[in-house]
Order: structure tokens, then sequence, then C-alpha cells
């Protein structure tokens, strides 16, 4: 007789439990619905609701059963194949008590949320890694001048270190949203059981404290339905993907010849098995791409869980795989991102010949006639009328002189204006534009050196609460086990 169906229901034919089973991917939270088994059932113990000595010999059982030889698809999904275990170790004497007061509702949302807390952990802590990969590169490039591009045409004059702090800066906000979501993920729907708790006297706070969380999803009908903690997840993880996909397209662009800034190591590059001269970004490739893909699983989330009435039904088990594949991709990603981009060296000539020619200076010699007296908008229109003649001419604007532009004011505003070549020439100098711009926040060496001193710290707190989170953890699951212990120490279990 199936354990779950009972005297219930009549068997199922095979294709149709394994249409509706979940055992694929519980392989992720076995372990999780292990220890969840043990802290119920050393707080029933505790409570007095079950006997030491059953209570002794399920924890006994459950303390052997490994993931493995909890998937039997038969009995529907990991939750049931537990029970089977403990009841084939145990005997189905003690192995009956062990479901009482809980639900597989609350059981697998509370291993979700376990499961969770964790990838979250090693996410935050791959998206540290990248960041100081990217900031190691922005230390060896604070003087390294590039034209900063808008619509993909040159600009103004910058940085390297500049440019990649931007990406860094979009990251280190990824990794704070990863760090507030933990708060809101870390919390136990246990007690909850199907959706209205239970009448015997359970300890919920007892169990969530035995399983490293840190407070109740308290409304137990929220606690065993909701799963907005999943969508939450998956909008930070795909706002970091779209972080990832914008720094990844600038590596496939720039590793170009016709841009020529980037050289990839060759580990993160692949050939062609035809064009025997090919030097391919893949990575950065799949990268772009596997974003899209967990914007996918953040819709099919949202879909499935839209106009989902409460509490539980069996929609919410299809949203979880979705769940574990947003966080693969994520960390993954994250993982490479920060190998590529250490391994990678930029050429600082290329980025110097793409401002030689003076245009990318533009905006400063209007910021030059607007020091000798004319309105922006004014200076905006000499300059404009300048570019575009030289562009004619095919001369680069680093060769104006004085006297053009002089000329230049009169005829198109009539203004009069004194001018040196000398003031020119410094405007158009990339250097200067870049030193001069020491604007909080702005491009000058030593504004972008402050700013990476205080992003090199950020990443060491982001870190240590991360490591700190990791460590309580561990430290739950000891006080788990020593309260194991215990109960088993109070009875002899043969
Ligand atoms: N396998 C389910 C899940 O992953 C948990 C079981 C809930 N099943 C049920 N009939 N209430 O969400």
């Amino acid at each position: 007789m199936s354990l779950l169906r009972g005297e219930r229901l009549a068997p199922q034919p095979r294709e149709v439990a394994h249409y509706t089973s979940s055992i694929q991917h519980d392989v992720e939270i076995a372990r999780e619905v292990v220890k969840i088994n043990l802290a119920h059932v050393v707080m029933l113990a505790e409570q007095g609701i079950l006997d030491r000595r059953t209570a002794a010999l399920i924890l006994k059982a459950l303390s052997t059963a490994e993931p493995a030889s909890l998937m039997d698809e038969s009995l529907e999904d990991v939750h049931m194949n537990l029970e089977r275990y403990v009841a084939e170790k145990a005997g189905e004497e003690a192995s009956g008590w062990m479901h009482l007061a809980k639900s597989r509702n609350d059981q697998v949302a509370a291993a979700i949320r376990m499961k969770l807390r964790l990838k979250l952990i090693e996410a935050g802590l791959a998206a540290i890694a990248l960041r100081r990969a990217l900031l190691e590169q922005c230390k060896l490039h604070v003087e390294t001048l590039m034209p900063g591009y808008t619509h993909l045409q040159r600009a103004q004059p910058l940085t390297l270190a500049h440019h990649l702090l931007a990406h860094h800066d979009a990251l280190m906000r990824d990794t704070q949203r990863l760090k507030e979501c933990y708060t809101r993920v870390n919390l136990s729907p246990m007690g909850a059981a199907a959706l209205a708790a239970t009448s015997f006297p359970v300890n919920r706070r007892r169990v969530a404290e035995l399983l490293g969380f840190d407070g109740l999803v308290e409304n137990t009908v929220d606690a065993a339905s909701s799963r907005d903690f999943v969508l939450e997840t998956l909008a930070v993880a795909s706002l970091a993907m779209n972080t990832l996909s914008r720094l990844a397209e600038e590596v496939v662009l720039w590793s170009t010849s016709e841009f020529g800034f980037l050289e990839l190591s060759d580990e993160y590059a692949s050939t062609s098995s035809i064009m025997p001269q090919k030097k391919n970004p893949v990575v950065a490739e799949v990268a772009r791409a596997r974003a899209s893909r967990v914007y996918g699983d953040l819709l099919s989330a949202l879909s499935m869980l839209n106009s989902l009435p409460f509490s539980y039904n069996l929609d919410l088990q299809e949203v979880t795989p979705h769940l574990w594949n947003a966080l693969d991709i994520l960390t993954s990603t994250l993982r490479v991102m920060a190998g590529l981009i250490s391994s990678s060296s930029f050429n600082v000539e290329r980025m110097a010949e793409a401002l030689g020619d003076g245009f990318a200076n533009a905006t400063e010699l209007a910021n030059l006639l607007v020091r000798k007296g004319l309105p922006f908008r004014a200076a905006h229109r000499v300059v404009g009328f300048l570019a575009r003649r030289m562009v004619e001419q095919h001369r680069p604007l680093s060769s104006l002189k004085a006297l053009e532009v002089v000329e230049a004011a009169k005829e198109l505003l009539g203004q009069p204006l004194s001018l040196t070549d000398e003031e020119v020439r410094r405007v158009l100098n990339p250097r200067w534009a870049v030193e001069a711009c020491t604007v909080e926040g702005g491009p000058s060496p030593s504004e972008v050196r402050r700013m990476l001193a205080d992003r090199f710290k950020a990443a060491e707190e982001d870190e240590g609460f991360f490591l700190q989170l990791r460590r309580r953890l561990e430290e739950s699951d000891e006080d788990l086990l020593a309260s194991v212990k215990v109960i088993e120490s109070n009875v002899e279990v043969a």
C-alpha cells in the first residue's frame, strides 16, 4: 500500500506519478528537509507532545538519511521519501509520529528558504569577487584615458578606471539587494502545517531557532503559501544579470578589431572550426544570453503566481525550479566574469588613439568660450559649426587655431572674442579635461582614487556581512545537532 495514498486513493499510473512528482528538483532541498525533521521532532519531544524514546528512534534514523536514498519518484517527493526511509530504519510504530503537527506545505516552504539563504550568500560572495576584479583593474588605469560614449559615439574623455567603476557601482547595488533580500528570506514558516497551524502546542520559535531562522513568517496561511520571497529573489537576480549583461556586451564590443580596447586571455575565448584566425569572446556572449534565461525565470514565476488563490496549490511546486536555475546562472556568471575581468588586458594606446582627433573635447572648447563671456548655448553653436566644418575638411579638432574660433564667433554671433592658440590647445588636451573634472564622482584621477579607496572598503564590509551570515548558519547547525544529542542521551536506543 502506498505510504501517502493509503486507504484514500487507488495507485496512480507511472506516467501520472512522474508528471506530478517534484523529485527531480527536490535534490536541491533534501538536506534541508532532513534538518527540518530533526528540529521538528526535537521540538515535539521538548514540548512533551512526543515521548522521548520515540523521538530518539526517529532522530537516530533521520541522522543517517542521505539525499540519494530519498529519490523514489513513486512517492511524489522528498518529504514522503524521508518518511518511508525513517519507517524502514526505525519501524512504522515510531515513524508514524514524525509528521505530527506539520505538513509538506510548511516543510517545503521552510526548505526552500533554507537552501535559498545559502545560495544568496554564495551569490553575494561571487558578486564581491567580481567587484574586486573590477577594482583591481581600476587601480591600474586611473590615468588611462579613453573616450566615454553616448549613443556609442565618442562623447567626452574620461579614464578607464572611471568607466569600469560605473560597472562596479551597479554591481555594488546588486550586492545590497542580495543582502536586503536575505532578511525577508530567512524567516521560518514551520508550525503553519498545511495552512491553519495545529491544535498541538508546538513551539514555532524553537523550531525557527534550531534551523537558524531570524524570525517567523507569522500568519500561517502566509507562511505556507506565499512565494513573494521567490519573486523578490528572481527580481534581484534579474537586475544583477542585467548589470552583468551590460558588462559582457562591452567585453564583446571592446575585443573587436574595430575597438581593440580589450584583449581577452585565451582561457576566456574560443576559436573557429573553419576560420583559424578567430578569437571569439564566447564567455561574454554566453553571459549576455544567460541574462535572458533569468528574466524568463522571473516571468515564469510571476505568471504562475499571478492570481493564484490562497493558500497552497501544487502550482507552487512548479515555481521552485526557476529559483534554482536563476541562482545557478547568477552565481556562475559572476564567477566566470570575475576570472575574465582579472585576466583581461586593456590596450592603453588604442584608447588614447581614439581620443587623438580631439572631437571628444568639443564640450570643453565650448566651456572655454563660456569662460570668455559667451552664454553656453551660443558657445555650443560656435563649436558645433567648427566641428561640422572640420569633419567636412577631414581635419582633427585638435588642429584648430584660435583665429578660426574668433572668426566663427564673429560670423555667427557678431561677437568679438579674445583667445590664444595656447588656450585652445589646452582645452583640447584630453588629459587636461579629465584632470579638470574634479567634481564629486567625476573622472579626475584624484576623485577616482578617493572612490576606489571607498569601494575597496565597502567590498570588505559586504564580505564580512556574508561571512558572518554563513558562520551563524554553521553555528545553528551545531546547535541543532547538540539538541538532537540531548534527546538521544535521555534514552537508551538500541
Ligand atoms: N512537492 C511539493 C512542493 O515542492 C510539496 C508537497 C505539497 N503537496 C501537497 N499535496 N500539498 O511544493
